[in-house]
């Protein structure tokens, strides 16, 4: 398995261009199966989570392509993935499959209303939580599907097809209200839906849908109204840049010090994570071609945070501010309000000489003054990179095992951090 080393107490300065957001890309790639039509997606990730999800829609029937490039650095890489499903050739997305990607199991709301039936496997637990599924099962049902638990399968049927309604999600939840609005596109009549996820992600699915011909409003508010048609087609969509990457580098630079430009990243994305970064003691300056994000040799203030959904602090974000503030001066208090197990990194920092307390859903960080470098592990995909933003700042050598977690959602990390100066090579086992 191969594993990061850093070294770290180098300043960052260069420009670190922001890729396609992975968590805008998995959905809308799902959406390709609402059709039988070409759905071309521009800006995709070059993700291990976006290859997996191309095999397991291959095996619903979809079909993809690869044209267009992008050049970074000197360096090509894909920009536009078509995706075409003209016929679904299986409407069972099965454990082996389902089990690798939660998201995974939204294929459940397309296939549902495509084909009238679909039998998708129980995505069950995962390291930040117990994450279930009943919100998507109660609002398919408040459509018209009929949904049984067996043996580890979700089985759901519409076979006259789904019909309109208002669901009302008793907690707000970004993967039901991908799945919804999907769903509803292609029921009869309209759909209501209240308390919905107002995450940019959404909206981006939203005007993807509505280019194939869906009728989708209020989409970045609470309300989203989904008129149903009878089919939707083909389009052309660009994949919003990715927010939780525009943080990540945004609080590596503020914990190394230094200025960079985070290329093509869009502040309004990630606004109240931007203020929080601010009051620590870091100058973020929006820019046409992006965000600079400055620090000079001023230390970084304590600041407390709580997770809350959009446009509230991202849980996705949690853990690398938690590794900012184990260097800041003093305490901060950090919360965890969207999943309950996501604190997995607090130990791994430990390691570094960080000093945490847990304390039911809050972390409670006394700032240190300095971080010793050691092997630490990843544990999951934001825990990970939390790591790469402490060894950034430790005291010689941080070695980061099972990097396949950074590989799901960060395109090139070692690369677009060593091309801002930083000491940081991908171990090959
Ligand atoms: C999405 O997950 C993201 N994943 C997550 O990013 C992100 O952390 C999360 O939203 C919150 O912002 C993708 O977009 C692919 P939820 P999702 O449904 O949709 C509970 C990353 O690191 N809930 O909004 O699965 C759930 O347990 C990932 O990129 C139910 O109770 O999250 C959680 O407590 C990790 N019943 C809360 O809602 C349900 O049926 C919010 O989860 C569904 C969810």
């Amino acid at each position: 398995m191969d594993r990061i080393s850093i070294i770290g107490g180098q300043e960052l300065h260069g420009t670190i261009p922001i890729s396609g957001a992975k968590n805008a890309a998995l959905p809308l790639m799902i959406a390709s199966l609402l059709t039988d039509e070409t759905l071309s997606l521009v800006n995709m990730p070059n993700l291990a989570d976006v290859e997996l999800l191309t095999r397991i829609l291959g095996n619903h029937g979809v079909d993809y392509s690869v044209n267009g490039r992008r050049e970074e650095q000197g360096v090509l890489y894909p920009r536009t993935y078509n995706f075409h499903a003209s016929s679904i050739v299986d409407t069972t997305a099965p454990y082996e499959l389902v089990s690798k990607m939660r998201a995974s199991f939204w294929v459940i709301g397309p296939l549902l209303a495509r084909c009238g039936e679909a039998r998708v496997s129980l995505p069950g637990g995962c390291a930040i939580g117990t994450r279930p599924v009943d919100l998507f099962i109660e609002g398919l049902r408040a459509l018209g599907a009929e949904i049984e638990i067996d043996r580890g399968y979700a089985k759901a049927r519409a076979p006259k097809g789904l019909i309109g309604n208002r669901y009302v999600f008793p907690k707000v939840s970004v993967g039901a209200t991908h799945v919804l609005m999907m769903a509803a596109s292609l029921a009869k009549g309209e759909t209501v839906l209240e308390n919905a996820a107002r995450e940019p992600e959404i909206v981006n699915l939203a005007d993807c849908l509505n280019a194939m011909g869906a009728r989708v409003s209020g989409a970045g508010t609470s309300t989203i109204a989904i008129e149903g048609v009878a089919s939707l087609s083909g389009t052309t969509h660009e994949i919003i840049p990715d927010r939780i990457e525009t943080g990540t580098y945004a609080m590596a630079v503020a914990m190394t010090g230094g200025d960079v430009l985070l290329e093509g990243a869009r502040p309004e994305l990630l606004q109240s994570a931007l203020d929080t970064l601010a009051q620590t003691g870091v100058e973020i300056i929006p820019v046409n071609s992006g965000i600079r994000v400055r620090r000079n040799g001023a230390g970084i203030s304590a600041v407390d945070i709580t997770t809350e959904p959009f446009p509230g602090f991202p849980t996705d974000l949690q853990a690398q501010f938690m590794g900012l503030m184990t260097r800041a001066k003093g305490r901060s208090r950090i919360t965890e309000n969207i999943f309950e197990n996501r604190f997995m990194h607090v130990q791994e920092l430990a390691r570094l000489g960080a000093r945490i307390q847990l304390s039911g859903q809050t972390a409670v960080v006394d700032g240190v003054e300095t971080l010793h470098g050691a092997e630490v592990m990843a544990t999951d995909l934001r825990a990970s990179v939390s790591l790469v933003i402490a060894g950034l700042a430790a005291e010689g050598e941080t070695v980061v095992h099972r990097v396949y977690h950074l590989d799901r959602g960060f395109e090139r990390l070692e690369e677009k951090l060593s091309g801002c100066g930083a000491t940081i090579r991908r171990l090959s086992s």
